[in-house]
């Protein structure tokens, strides 16, 4: 794919395209995303297309700011002390559109909510700022398989997508996505803002895995199997490599590769990548995804995963590799 570089004139570039209605590859703290003009369902339903994503799994919209934010949506209290505590940053807020809301029903896939954040990232904030426009973006990946999280990982169908170039995400896992409802805070998806500081806003967080999911249309609970889970794009097979993953290996096989992490490696595999040497988690999110894909390769015919603790962004790796665990199963098996 064709890379720009974030200087004036590849913002440039990327800035007509996307007022042309076409999709960009945008730079964000957490992956690189697949930004398109969030008001347009022709350039909305490029990206769906371009990432062969289901269209019932709605999309993020980035803003400038805040005030951006509340042009859009009606923020209640506590989102709103979300916003002002972590915004620009890894935490999406979902929250109802407002009546007059410009932004395409494709985004919110139906639903009467929108999902949003202010990214904190240098280039992804130029962009917004010089297209003067919502930019709706999911992670630039196929429906799926691993996010990237380098400008060189951005690998569709559609290879004539612009990608502005960023440098390495700093923060290595998507956005945590919460969403209030009658005053209490759900976590939908953990993500690069660790549980722990958004409780120190919200108190203790309800999760699709402590009670099962709201149904986002009425508040009410889902009935029994009825829905994926509150948040509609957590499907559990996702964020997958090629090769079945080995979660919690205690011991490597002679035909795997090593996902290490902390200082006791195991021994005995051909090719071992440590997400962190010193055993911090927030170091090991921001290597995970590229780790996966560098080990995702002949002759290696899985993945071996060393545990790795749930504080911090901890919960969020866990989370991605439980799921990278089921969609390389599922892979494998068609
Ligand atoms: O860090 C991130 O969040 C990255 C960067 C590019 O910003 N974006 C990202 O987008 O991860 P995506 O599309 O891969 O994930 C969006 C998540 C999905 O789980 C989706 O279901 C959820 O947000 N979501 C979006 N709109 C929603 C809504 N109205 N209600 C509930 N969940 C929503
Ligand atoms: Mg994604």
């Amino acid at each position: 794919m064709p890379v720009l570089p974030a200087t004036h004139s590849g913002i440039t570039k990327a800035v007509q395209a996307l007022l042309e209605g076409l999709p960009v590859g945008m730079p964000t703290e957490t992956v690189y995303g697949l930004a398109c003009d969030a008001r347009s369902d022709m350039a909305v339903a490029r990206v769906f297309a371009a990432k062969g994503r289901p269209s019932f799994n709605p999309l993020i919209v980035h803003v400038d700011s805040l005030a951006s934010a509340q042009s859009l949506v009606e923020f209640d209290p506590l989102s709103l002390q979300l916003a002002q505590r972590f915004w620009p940053g890894p935490l999406t807020l979902v929250l109802k559109r407002r009546a007059e809301c410009p932004i395409s029903w494709l985004v919110s896939a139906g639903l009467d909510t929108l999902a949003l954040r202010v990214p904190n990232h240098p280039v992804a904030l130029q962009l917004l700022a010089a297209a003067a426009i919502p930019l709706a973006a999911p992670s630039a990946n196929p429906s799926g398989r691993l996010s990237p999280t380098q400008a060189n990982h951005v690998q569709l169908q559609d290879s004539d997508v612009e990608v502005l170039d960023g440098g390495p995400c700093a923060v290595g896992v998507e956005s945590s996505v919460v969403r209030v409802v009658d005053g209490r805070a759900w976590l939908l998806r953990p993500g690069g803002l660790a549980r722990a500081d958004i409780e120190q806003v919200t108190g203790p967080l309800a999760s699709p895995s402590t009670l099962d999911g709201l149904e986002p249309e009425t508040n009410q609970p889902y009935a029994q199997g009825s829905a994926p889970q509150h948040s509609p794009g957590q499907l559990l097979a996702h964020y997958a490599p090629s090769r079945p993953l080995r979660l919690d290996a205690r011991e490597v096989a002679e035909n795997e590769a090593l996902l290490a992490f902390g200082r006791h490696v195991l021994p005995g595999a051909g090719a071992v990548l440590n997400l962190s040497e010193s055993g911090d988690v927030t170091e090991a999110a921001a290597n995970l995804f590229a780790y996966l894909r560098t080990l995702d390769r002949e002759p290696f015919q899985a993945i071996a995963v060393m545990p790795i603790p749930h504080e911090g962004l901890g919960e969020a790796i866990c989370d991605r590799l439980r799921r990278a665990a089921v969609g390389a199963a599922l892979a494998a098996d068609r």
